[in-house]
């Protein structure tokens, strides 16, 4: 027997097309194929969508003995007249380490740069050394209370890198706690991150060499991760050195996603165009020509407002530029020691509140879209709501899907399902 969710106000499905694709431009806005008008009901059995029709119909044929809310032949759920949209779907979180850099705030606020923070000791290189003294144990903890965060906000699939280890073994835990993360409230899918930044105790060379000849073997034999990242920023891996990891990845059958251009527009997305990422993330100051080439070959861009936010940098025009053109990008949390939030619909409020992106583009961005990149190394396409899917679903606190970004400070989720699960 499954159950009946009945009473739904707007239902932004997002099923238009073939759900495993991204949307880009005029299509991600285009609510009459993107959301269904009150009066759908959604029938959801084993842990999947099996029927979205008009209530009446559905209803008739699967509580035909309906009668005040109520039904003897299956379980029902007054939705209240709220808007229901698909699980969130998270494709770039830094989700495991410890420690704390909120003293870093007013060294930025007095001048200090990410660059000079970090050569004077803060920075990423000062979690790593924080996250390598925490046990295996203490990170799972940790990322099962980030993961039941995230899903307070909505989250029901997640993207988890490592990169605060940058030693065999620390790196190897990272891993290893995220795969053991997974629970039936949101899917977890690791990315391998050794090459976020030099160690201190290491040359850069023979870390390099250690990157390609001894964790990269390791993570690969082992399957603790989908992705292979690289912060492809100069200062930290340049081209050259991003190529090369990328590559020997590739060989290994491990595809990337990369961070590039978050400071300065080094080609960092040109090169992940042509390496064949499956996304770019950061991508602020990334030119026009990257930008064209990643959509043709497939690369996703992956903006990341709330690290700007942060960090007291402008939000750019990156992403307004791929609406204007029609190039595929989504929205991502980038969740770290800096930019600590789970949250998707305050990324998304970032986004609509600031730079004037409709809602519904946002939510497309922040669901199908990130799920195209993620689907590959999952049992079924995320993102959307269709029939034979995940039953992934978020109901609002509202009647209009469009709120679904509107409460920054709060979460608009009213109730999570993941797999059929109530959360
Ligand atoms: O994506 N930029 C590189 N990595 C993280 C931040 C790392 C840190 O400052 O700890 C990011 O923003
Ligand atoms: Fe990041």
């Amino acid at each position: 027997m499954g159950l009946l969710l009945f009473n739904i106000g707007e239902l932004a499905n997002l099923d238009s097309g073939d759900v495993s694709k991204p949307l880009s431009g005029i299509s991600m806005s285009d609510r009459e194929n993107l959301v269904l008008e009150p009066g759908y009901a959604i029938l959801i059995d084993k842990g999947l969508i099996s029927k979205v029709a008009p209530e009446e119909e559905i209803i008739g044929e699967y509580a035909p003995d309906f009668s005040n809310g109520k039904s003897d032949v299956i379980d029902l759920l007054d939705v209240n007249g709220n808007a229901i949209i698909p699980g969130l779907v998270d494709c770039h979180t830094h989700l495991l380490w410890t420690g704390d850099r909120s003293n870093e705030m007013n060294l930025r606020q007095n001048g200090s740069t990410y660059q000079e923070i970090s050569a004077q000791g803060g920075g990423i290189n000062r979690t790593v050394t924080s996250t390598r003294k925490a046990s295996k144990q203490e990170l799972i903890s940790l990322g099962r209370e980030r993961l039941s965060q995230a899903s307070t906000y909505g989250t029901t699939t997640i993207e988890a890198k490592s990169g605060y280890g940058l030693s065999v073994d620390s790196e190897i835990k990272l891993l290893e706690a995220s795969s053991e993360l997974t629970t039936n409230i949101c899917n977890v899918l690791p990315t391998w991150l050794g090459a976020h930044d030099f160690p201190k105790d290491k040359s850069k060379q023979e870390y390099m060499e250690e990157l390609i000849n001894v964790q990269l073997p390791i993570v690969c034999e082992n399957n603790l991760a989908k992705w292979v990242d690289v912060f492809c920023e100069p200062g930290w891996f340049n081209l050259e050195e991003t190529e090369s990891i990328v590559n020997a990845a590739k060989e290994l059958g491990l595809k990337s996603r990369l961070h590039v251009d978050e400071f300065v527009d080094s080609n960092g997305l040109n090169l992940a165009a042509e390496l064949g990422s499956a996304s770019a993330d950061h991508v602020g100051f990334s030119n026009s020509d990257s930008r064209e080439k990643a959509h043709a070959s497939g690369t996703m861009q992956v903006f990341l407002p709330g690290t700007p936010y942060v960090l007291g940098k402008d939000l750019g025009n990156g992403i307004n530029d791929c609406l204007d053109n029609n190039w595929n990008f989504s929205l991502a949390t980038d969740f770290n020691p800096n930019c600590q939030t789970l949250s998707l619909p305050f990324v998304a409020s970032l986004a609509t509140h600031r730079l004037g992106m409709d809602p519904l583009a946002a939510l497309v961005a922040c669901s199908r879209n990130p799920a195209s990149t993620l689907n590959s190394e999952l049992k079924l396409n995320v993102g959307s709501i269709y029939e034979g899917g995940p039953a992934d679903i978020n109901i609002l606190k509202s009647k209009f899907v469009d709120y679904w970004c509107q409460t920054p400070g709060i979460s608009p989720i009213e109730k999570t399902f993941s797999s059929g699960s109530i959360v």
